[in-house]
Protein backbone atom coordinates (compact mmCIF):
# COMPACT_ATOMS: atom_id res chain seq x y z
CA UNK A 1 0.00 0.00 0.00
CA UNK A 2 0.86 3.75 -0.49
CA UNK A 3 3.77 5.05 1.56
CA UNK A 4 2.74 7.85 3.59
CA UNK A 5 6.16 8.15 5.53
CA UNK A 6 6.96 11.39 4.20
CA UNK A 7 4.47 12.88 6.04
CA UNK A 8 5.50 14.23 10.07
CA UNK A 9 4.51 11.72 12.81
CA UNK A 10 1.50 13.23 15.22
CA UNK A 11 3.49 13.75 18.21
CA UNK A 12 1.87 12.73 21.26
CA UNK A 13 2.31 16.49 22.19
CA UNK A 14 0.38 17.48 19.25
CA UNK A 15 -2.18 14.81 19.35
CA UNK A 16 -2.74 16.48 23.27
CA UNK A 17 -3.19 19.59 21.59
CA UNK A 18 -5.73 18.37 18.83
CA UNK A 19 -7.71 16.36 21.98
CA UNK A 20 -7.81 19.31 23.79
CA UNK A 21 -8.69 21.52 21.01
CA UNK A 22 -11.73 19.34 20.08
CA UNK A 23 -12.95 18.92 24.12
CA UNK A 24 -13.06 23.07 24.08
CA UNK A 25 -15.01 22.57 20.83
CA UNK A 26 -17.66 20.09 22.02
CA UNK A 27 -17.57 21.95 25.71
CA UNK A 28 -18.66 25.23 23.86
CA UNK A 29 -21.63 23.58 22.60
CA UNK A 30 -23.18 21.92 25.68
CA UNK A 31 -25.38 24.69 26.57
CA UNK A 32 -27.27 24.82 23.34
CA UNK A 33 -26.80 21.22 22.25
CA UNK A 34 -27.86 19.19 25.28
CA UNK A 35 -31.29 19.84 25.15
CA UNK A 36 -31.29 20.18 21.26
CA UNK A 37 -29.83 18.18 18.84
CA UNK A 38 -27.16 19.64 15.94
CA UNK A 39 -28.44 20.20 12.45
CA UNK A 40 -26.73 17.32 10.54
CA UNK A 41 -24.29 20.33 8.57
CA UNK A 42 -23.24 23.69 9.37
CA UNK A 43 -23.59 26.98 7.57
CA UNK A 44 -20.64 29.05 7.80
CA UNK A 45 -19.55 26.12 10.04
CA UNK A 46 -21.97 26.97 12.58
CA UNK A 47 -24.57 24.53 13.23
CA UNK A 48 -28.02 25.24 13.70
CA UNK A 49 -30.21 23.43 16.65
CA UNK A 50 -32.64 20.21 15.44
CA UNK A 51 -35.05 18.28 16.89
CA UNK A 52 -33.76 14.64 16.40
CA UNK A 53 -34.79 13.45 12.80
CA UNK A 54 -32.23 12.78 9.87
CA UNK A 55 -29.74 9.77 10.22
CA UNK A 56 -27.84 12.21 11.72
CA UNK A 57 -28.31 13.23 15.18
CA UNK A 58 -26.32 10.24 16.69
CA UNK A 59 -23.27 11.12 16.00
CA UNK A 60 -24.20 14.37 17.95
CA UNK A 61 -24.64 12.53 21.06
CA UNK A 62 -21.37 9.60 19.68
CA UNK A 63 -19.67 12.76 19.82
CA UNK A 64 -20.27 13.72 23.47
CA UNK A 65 -19.71 9.85 24.56
CA UNK A 66 -15.92 10.39 23.25
CA UNK A 67 -15.38 13.44 24.54
CA UNK A 68 -16.61 12.06 28.24
CA UNK A 69 -14.10 8.77 27.51
CA UNK A 70 -11.33 11.28 26.38
CA UNK A 71 -11.43 13.72 29.05
CA UNK A 72 -13.44 11.85 32.24
CA UNK A 73 -15.31 15.01 32.29
CA UNK A 74 -19.04 13.68 33.74
CA UNK A 75 -20.39 17.03 31.93
CA UNK A 76 -20.10 15.21 28.37
CA UNK A 77 -21.42 11.98 29.67
CA UNK A 78 -24.51 13.73 31.75
CA UNK A 79 -25.35 15.13 28.57
CA UNK A 80 -25.30 12.18 26.12
CA UNK A 81 -27.45 10.26 28.76
CA UNK A 82 -30.10 12.91 29.02
CA UNK A 83 -30.53 12.43 25.32
CA UNK A 84 -31.36 8.79 25.35
CA UNK A 85 -35.22 9.06 26.11
CA UNK A 86 -35.47 11.06 22.78
CA UNK A 87 -33.62 8.05 20.97
CA UNK A 88 -36.33 5.46 22.89
CA UNK A 89 -39.11 7.74 21.87
CA UNK A 90 -37.89 8.35 18.30
CA UNK A 91 -38.25 4.47 17.40
CA UNK A 92 -41.18 3.86 19.16
CA UNK A 93 -43.43 6.26 17.66
CA UNK A 94 -41.79 6.18 14.07
CA UNK A 95 -40.23 10.00 13.69
CA UNK A 96 -38.35 9.99 10.79
CA UNK A 97 -37.14 6.12 10.84
CA UNK A 98 -38.59 4.57 7.66
CA UNK A 99 -35.00 3.87 6.24
CA UNK A 100 -31.73 1.56 6.96
CA UNK A 101 -29.92 4.10 8.86
CA UNK A 102 -30.19 2.98 12.56
CA UNK A 103 -26.78 2.04 13.06
CA UNK A 104 -25.74 5.56 12.46
CA UNK A 105 -28.11 6.91 14.63
CA UNK A 106 -28.56 4.08 17.29
CA UNK A 107 -24.78 2.94 17.75
CA UNK A 108 -23.00 6.02 18.98
CA UNK A 109 -25.66 6.92 20.95
CA UNK A 110 -27.84 4.50 22.92
CA UNK A 111 -25.39 1.11 21.95
CA UNK A 112 -22.19 3.50 23.38
CA UNK A 113 -24.79 4.76 26.43
CA UNK A 114 -25.20 1.12 27.12
CA UNK A 115 -22.02 -0.29 27.07
CA UNK A 116 -20.79 3.03 29.00
CA UNK A 117 -23.23 2.45 31.56
CA UNK A 118 -25.37 0.02 31.55
CA UNK A 119 -28.18 2.34 30.90
CA UNK A 120 -30.94 -0.19 30.58
CA UNK A 121 -33.21 2.43 28.65
CA UNK A 122 -30.82 3.24 25.86
CA UNK A 123 -30.47 -0.77 25.33
CA UNK A 124 -34.36 -1.23 24.97
CA UNK A 125 -34.06 1.60 22.06
CA UNK A 126 -30.86 0.11 20.23
CA UNK A 127 -32.82 -3.14 20.28
CA UNK A 128 -35.99 -1.51 18.74
CA UNK A 129 -34.13 0.11 16.01
CA UNK A 130 -32.74 -3.36 15.33
CA UNK A 131 -35.46 -4.61 14.98
CA UNK A 132 -36.45 -1.87 12.63
CA UNK A 133 -33.62 -2.83 10.25
CA UNK A 134 -34.44 -6.01 10.08
CA UNK A 135 -38.05 -5.43 8.64
CA UNK A 136 -36.11 -3.78 5.99
CA UNK A 137 -34.55 -6.94 4.84
CA UNK A 138 -35.44 -8.03 1.69
CA UNK A 139 -35.24 -12.06 0.76
CA UNK A 140 -35.38 -11.61 -2.91
CA UNK A 141 -31.79 -10.45 -3.24
CA UNK A 142 -30.52 -10.96 0.11
CA UNK A 143 -29.85 -7.30 1.40
CA UNK A 144 -31.45 -4.50 3.47
CA UNK A 145 -33.11 -2.10 1.56
CA UNK A 146 -31.92 1.45 2.51
CA UNK A 147 -34.66 3.63 1.17
CA UNK A 148 -37.85 4.16 0.16
CA UNK A 149 -41.17 1.92 0.34
CA UNK A 150 -39.93 -1.40 0.98
CA UNK A 151 -40.10 -3.45 -2.25
CA UNK A 152 -40.72 -0.80 -4.48
CA UNK A 153 -39.26 -1.15 -7.60
CA UNK A 154 -37.66 2.58 -7.84
CA UNK A 155 -35.98 1.75 -4.37
CA UNK A 156 -34.98 -2.03 -4.71
CA UNK A 157 -30.89 -1.37 -3.94
CA UNK A 158 -28.61 -1.51 -1.25
CA UNK A 159 -26.35 1.63 -0.06
CA UNK A 160 -22.44 0.81 0.59
CA UNK A 161 -23.35 3.35 3.84
CA UNK A 162 -25.06 0.61 5.67
CA UNK A 163 -21.70 -1.44 6.41
CA UNK A 164 -21.93 0.72 9.11
CA UNK A 165 -25.20 -0.18 9.99
CA UNK A 166 -25.20 -3.95 10.07
CA UNK A 167 -22.89 -3.61 13.07
CA UNK A 168 -26.03 -2.91 15.21
CA UNK A 169 -27.30 -6.08 14.30
CA UNK A 170 -24.16 -8.12 15.11
CA UNK A 171 -24.52 -6.34 18.61
CA UNK A 172 -28.31 -7.26 19.28
CA UNK A 173 -27.38 -11.05 18.03
CA UNK A 174 -24.58 -10.42 20.92
CA UNK A 175 -27.02 -9.39 23.98
CA UNK A 176 -29.97 -10.98 22.93
CA UNK A 177 -28.88 -14.88 21.76
CA UNK A 178 -30.83 -14.42 18.83
CA UNK A 179 -29.31 -15.46 15.69
CA UNK A 180 -31.50 -14.20 13.41
CA UNK A 181 -29.94 -10.37 13.70
CA UNK A 182 -26.28 -12.28 12.72
CA UNK A 183 -28.06 -14.53 9.49
CA UNK A 184 -29.77 -10.97 8.05
CA UNK A 185 -26.32 -8.78 8.56
CA UNK A 186 -24.33 -11.47 7.14
CA UNK A 187 -26.19 -12.06 3.94
CA UNK A 188 -26.44 -8.58 3.69
CA UNK A 189 -22.85 -8.06 4.25
CA UNK A 190 -22.27 -10.88 1.57
CA UNK A 191 -24.68 -9.58 -1.05
CA UNK A 192 -22.95 -6.19 -0.63
CA UNK A 193 -19.28 -7.14 -1.29
CA UNK A 194 -20.69 -9.26 -3.81
CA UNK A 195 -21.85 -6.00 -6.24
CA UNK A 196 -20.26 -2.98 -5.05
CA UNK A 197 -16.61 -3.74 -5.31
CA UNK A 198 -15.66 -3.18 -9.23
CA UNK A 199 -12.27 -4.76 -11.09
CA UNK A 200 -10.10 -2.16 -10.00
CA UNK A 201 -11.20 -1.95 -6.34
CA UNK A 202 -13.45 1.05 -6.05
CA UNK A 203 -16.80 0.34 -5.17
CA UNK A 204 -20.48 1.56 -6.68
CA UNK A 205 -22.64 3.56 -4.08
CA UNK A 206 -25.90 1.91 -4.40
CA UNK A 207 -26.73 -1.13 -6.09
CA UNK A 208 -30.18 -2.13 -7.72
CA UNK A 209 -31.90 -5.71 -7.92
CA UNK A 210 -35.00 -6.82 -9.60
CA UNK A 211 -37.79 -7.19 -6.95
CA UNK A 212 -39.45 -9.94 -8.27
CA UNK A 213 -36.75 -12.28 -8.88
CA UNK A 214 -33.62 -10.78 -6.65
CA UNK A 215 -31.47 -10.83 -9.79
CA UNK A 216 -28.53 -7.94 -9.18
CA UNK A 217 -29.22 -4.99 -12.20
CA UNK A 218 -26.97 -1.92 -11.90
CA UNK A 219 -24.64 -0.07 -9.98
CA UNK A 220 -25.82 3.48 -9.60
CA UNK A 221 -24.44 6.60 -7.63
CA UNK A 222 -26.74 8.68 -5.88
CA UNK A 223 -24.02 11.04 -3.78
CA UNK A 224 -21.55 10.44 -6.08
CA UNK A 225 -19.70 12.09 -9.60
CA UNK A 226 -21.25 9.62 -11.89
CA UNK A 227 -22.55 6.14 -11.29
CA UNK A 228 -18.99 3.79 -12.34
CA UNK A 229 -17.24 7.07 -10.84
CA UNK A 230 -15.63 6.65 -6.45
CA UNK A 231 -17.71 8.91 -4.43
CA UNK A 232 -14.73 8.92 -1.45
CA UNK A 233 -17.11 8.45 1.39
CA UNK A 234 -18.77 5.83 -0.11
CA UNK A 235 -15.34 4.42 -0.70
CA UNK A 236 -14.52 5.38 2.96
CA UNK A 237 -18.05 4.02 4.16
CA UNK A 238 -16.23 0.62 2.22
CA UNK A 239 -13.22 1.13 4.17
CA UNK A 240 -15.20 0.86 7.41
CA UNK A 241 -17.38 -1.27 7.00
CA UNK A 242 -15.25 -3.61 5.76
CA UNK A 243 -12.70 -3.73 8.76
CA UNK A 244 -16.04 -4.37 11.22
CA UNK A 245 -17.25 -6.51 8.74
CA UNK A 246 -13.85 -8.18 9.95
CA UNK A 247 -14.23 -7.60 13.39
CA UNK A 248 -17.50 -9.48 13.45
CA UNK A 249 -17.06 -12.51 11.21
CA UNK A 250 -13.43 -13.01 10.62
CA UNK A 251 -13.31 -13.94 7.06
CA UNK A 252 -10.97 -13.85 4.75
CA UNK A 253 -13.63 -12.28 2.20
CA UNK A 254 -13.81 -9.07 4.50
CA UNK A 255 -10.38 -8.66 4.95
CA UNK A 256 -9.57 -9.25 1.34
CA UNK A 257 -11.94 -6.65 0.61
CA UNK A 258 -10.75 -4.31 3.29
CA UNK A 259 -7.09 -4.43 1.70
CA UNK A 260 -8.94 -3.77 -1.95
CA UNK A 261 -10.80 -0.65 -0.90
CA UNK A 262 -8.40 1.15 1.32
CA UNK A 263 -5.87 0.01 -0.97
CA UNK A 264 -7.86 2.30 -3.72
CA UNK A 265 -8.81 4.86 -1.10
CA UNK A 266 -5.00 5.55 -0.14
CA UNK A 267 -3.87 5.54 -3.86
CA UNK A 268 -6.19 7.86 -4.49
CA UNK A 269 -5.52 10.57 -2.07
CA UNK A 270 -4.51 14.16 -3.78
CA UNK A 271 -0.72 14.98 -3.12
CA UNK A 272 -2.64 17.50 -0.60
CA UNK A 273 -4.39 14.67 1.09
CA UNK A 274 -8.00 16.09 1.98
CA UNK A 275 -9.65 14.05 -0.71
CA UNK A 276 -11.96 15.56 -2.86
CA UNK A 277 -15.57 14.88 -2.54
CA UNK A 278 -15.19 12.61 -5.62
CA UNK A 279 -12.05 10.56 -6.48
CA UNK A 280 -13.09 11.22 -9.91
CA UNK A 281 -11.23 14.56 -9.52
CA UNK A 282 -7.31 15.01 -8.94
CA UNK A 283 -4.64 17.55 -7.77
CA UNK A 284 -5.98 21.17 -8.81
CA UNK A 285 -9.31 20.59 -9.32
CA UNK A 286 -11.53 23.20 -7.98
CA UNK A 287 -13.99 20.92 -6.64
CA UNK A 288 -14.62 21.05 -2.68
CA UNK A 289 -12.97 18.44 -0.84
CA UNK A 290 -14.57 15.76 1.85
CA UNK A 291 -12.74 15.73 4.98
CA UNK A 292 -15.41 13.50 6.89
CA UNK A 293 -14.06 10.32 4.31
CA UNK A 294 -10.68 10.79 5.31
CA UNK A 295 -12.17 10.58 8.67
CA UNK A 296 -14.16 7.80 8.05
CA UNK A 297 -11.16 5.51 6.32
CA UNK A 298 -8.80 6.58 9.06
CA UNK A 299 -11.08 4.74 11.44
CA UNK A 300 -11.67 1.95 9.60
CA UNK A 301 -7.84 1.59 9.23
CA UNK A 302 -7.52 1.65 12.95
CA UNK A 303 -9.81 -0.76 13.53
CA UNK A 304 -8.44 -3.38 11.41
CA UNK A 305 -4.70 -2.49 13.04
CA UNK A 306 -6.32 -4.23 15.55
CA UNK A 307 -6.70 -7.64 13.86
CA UNK A 308 -3.89 -7.49 11.09
CA UNK A 309 -0.64 -9.19 11.49
CA UNK A 310 2.12 -7.50 13.00
CA UNK A 311 3.86 -5.60 10.26
CA UNK A 312 0.63 -4.81 8.41
CA UNK A 313 -0.71 -3.30 11.93
CA UNK A 314 1.85 -1.06 12.12
CA UNK A 315 1.51 0.25 8.52
CA UNK A 316 -2.04 0.90 9.53
CA UNK A 317 -1.21 2.53 12.90
CA UNK A 318 1.05 4.35 11.43
CA UNK A 319 -0.29 6.00 7.89
CA UNK A 320 -3.33 6.35 9.88
CA UNK A 321 -1.45 8.82 12.52
CA UNK A 322 0.11 10.85 10.48
CA UNK A 323 -3.03 10.90 8.04
CA UNK A 324 -4.81 12.17 11.06
CA UNK A 325 -2.35 14.81 11.88
CA UNK A 326 -2.66 16.09 8.50
CA UNK A 327 -6.34 16.13 9.14
CA UNK A 328 -5.91 18.11 12.14
CA UNK A 329 -4.11 20.83 10.57
CA UNK A 330 -6.01 21.17 7.36
CA UNK A 331 -9.52 20.50 8.85
CA UNK A 332 -9.57 20.30 12.54
CA UNK A 333 -11.73 23.21 14.36
CA UNK A 334 -9.49 25.10 16.96
CA UNK A 335 -11.66 27.95 18.11
CA UNK A 336 -15.28 28.15 19.03
CA UNK A 337 -15.07 31.73 17.65
CA UNK A 338 -14.67 30.37 14.40
CA UNK A 339 -16.98 27.04 14.21
CA UNK A 340 -18.58 25.32 16.56
CA UNK A 341 -18.09 21.74 14.84
CA UNK A 342 -15.05 20.18 14.59
CA UNK A 343 -14.07 19.05 10.98
CA UNK A 344 -13.99 21.71 8.58
CA UNK A 345 -14.17 21.37 4.57
CA UNK A 346 -16.47 18.69 4.80
CA UNK A 347 -19.17 17.64 1.70
CA UNK A 348 -22.35 16.53 2.60
CA UNK A 349 -23.73 16.52 -1.57
CA UNK A 350 -22.58 17.87 -4.48
CA UNK A 351 -24.80 18.43 -7.17
CA UNK A 352 -23.21 16.88 -11.09
CA UNK A 353 -24.79 16.31 -14.67
CA UNK A 354 -25.30 13.06 -13.62
CA UNK A 355 -26.42 12.67 -9.68
CA UNK A 356 -29.83 13.54 -8.73
CA UNK A 357 -28.33 15.63 -5.65
CA UNK A 358 -28.20 19.00 -4.77
CA UNK A 359 -25.45 21.38 -3.41
CA UNK A 360 -25.92 20.69 0.44
CA UNK A 361 -23.16 21.37 3.32
CA UNK A 362 -20.35 21.66 0.63
CA UNK A 363 -17.38 23.27 2.43
CA UNK A 364 -18.89 22.97 5.81
CA UNK A 365 -18.69 20.42 8.57
CA UNK A 366 -21.32 17.63 9.65
CA UNK A 367 -21.61 15.92 12.38
CA UNK A 368 -20.78 12.37 11.16
CA UNK A 369 -17.16 14.46 10.05
CA UNK A 370 -17.14 15.82 13.99
CA UNK A 371 -17.57 12.48 15.13
CA UNK A 372 -15.54 9.94 13.00
CA UNK A 373 -12.52 12.81 13.71
CA UNK A 374 -13.38 12.65 17.40
CA UNK A 375 -12.61 8.86 17.18
CA UNK A 376 -9.46 8.80 15.10
CA UNK A 377 -8.69 10.90 18.32
CA UNK A 378 -9.98 8.39 20.79
CA UNK A 379 -8.44 5.46 18.75
CA UNK A 380 -4.66 7.06 18.75
CA UNK A 381 -4.88 8.17 22.20
CA UNK A 382 -6.03 5.51 23.85
CA UNK A 383 -7.67 1.73 24.04
CA UNK A 384 -10.74 2.38 22.92
CA UNK A 385 -13.38 -0.23 22.99
CA UNK A 386 -15.48 0.53 19.65
CA UNK A 387 -19.36 1.58 19.65
CA UNK A 388 -19.71 0.19 16.31
N1 LIG B 1 -25.01 7.93 4.66
C1 LIG B 1 -25.26 9.10 3.92
C2 LIG B 1 -24.05 9.87 3.61
O1 LIG B 1 -22.94 9.43 3.82
O2 LIG B 1 -24.22 11.00 3.14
Amino acid sequence: MRDFSFLPQFSADELQTAVLQAAGQTRSCLPRFTDQFKYSHSVHNFYEPSENVEWTTGFWTGELNIMYQLTGDTDFLNAAQSQVPSYLNRIKNHIDTDHHDMGFLYTPSCVAAYKLTGNEEAKKAALLAADNLMSRFQPKGQFIQAWGTLGAKDNYRLIIDCLLNIPLLFWAADVTGKSEYRTVAEAHLHTSIRHVLRADNSTYHTYFFDPDTGEPLKGVTFQGYKDDSAWARGQAWGVYGSALAYRYTKSQEAFDVFKKVTGFFLDHLPESIIPYWDFHFTEGSSEPRDSSALAIALCGMLEMAEYADSDFSAYLKDTASRLCRRLWQDCGAKDPAVSNGQLLHGTYARKSPYNPCNNRGVDECSTWGDYFYAECLVRLKQKWEPYW
